[in-house]
């Protein structure tokens, strides 16, 4: 079975509802990442940070996944298909999609900042008093600006062995998840789908721009590789 690897960025859950961050209105034209997506941030001003994922878990329960999110789900019947996500949001899980790895944590989790491998699942807001068992506050599972991305080394190694690699809804410009299409076997055809891409054909062998919105694009690709 042929496998299939794609790389995911906000524009994929756009039309779900939930901003990108760098398009217009996006959340880091409300926002200064540093204040509300860093540890410095979160040292500062503990409050303004944990109302910020607060504002986006509440959305996040509202809203749901699109016709992009489930064409990928349609992909399984023909391909093994691992999902690499920098989102935070669950969408590609409620779609049914079965192997889903996020870059960039989750927002229906929180961890304890004295052991960051102590997970719990949270849906609800988290705000300052909000404990683990042994007394530590909680805070967003979420990888911010100026912090590891503990799940780079596997997702490396998942796109090694695609055999065909899809990116959807991802401006490209954070590392180091923009430089995982580089681990691509050379020559493997590579899909990029972004109404407005931010890429041009030769910036990587064998891409294939198109310029369309998730639940147009995803869903006719999909059936192009099925029918393949
Ligand atoms: N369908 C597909 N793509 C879309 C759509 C849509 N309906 N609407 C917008 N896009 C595209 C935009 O053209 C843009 O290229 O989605 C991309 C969104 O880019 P960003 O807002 O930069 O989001 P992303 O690339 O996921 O950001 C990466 O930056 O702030 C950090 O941690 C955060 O994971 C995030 C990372």
């Amino acid at each position: 079975m042929k496998q299939i690897v794609v790389l995911t960025g906000a524009g994929i859950s756009a039309e779900s509802g939930l901003k990108t961050f760098r398009d217009a209105d996006g959340l880091w034209e409300g926002h200064d990442v540093m204040e509300v997506a860093s540890p410095q941030g979160f040292a500062r001003n503990p409050e303004l940070v944990l109302e910020f994922y607060n504002q986006r878990r509440r959305q996040l329960l509202k809203v749901t996944p699109n016709a992009g999110h489930k064409a990928l789900v349609q992909l399984e019947e023909k391909f093994k298909v691992d999902i690499i996500t920098q989102n935070v949001d669950n969408l590609h899980e409620q779609a049914g999609s079965g192997n889903v790895l996020h870059l960039h944590g989750e927002l229906f989790k929180v961890r304890s900042t004295a052991d960051e491998n102590h997970v719990l699942t949270w849906k609800k807001d988290l705000v300052l008093g909000d404990f683990d068992e042994n007394g530590h506050q909680l805070r967003p599972h979420i990888v911010w600006f100026g912090e590891m991305v503990p799940m780079l080394e596997p997702a490396i190694e998942i796109v090694a062995q695609a055999d065909i690699v899809i990116i959807i809804g991802t401006s490209m410009q954070v590392y180091p998840a923009a430089s995982l299409v580089n681990y691509a076997k050379l020559g493997t055809p590579i899909y990029l789908i972004d109404p407005k891409p931010n890429v041009n054909e030769n910036d990587f062998e064998s891409l294939t721009i198109i310029a369309k919105t998730a639940t147009i694009g995803v869903p006719s690709l999909v059936m192009q590789l099925i029918d393949h």
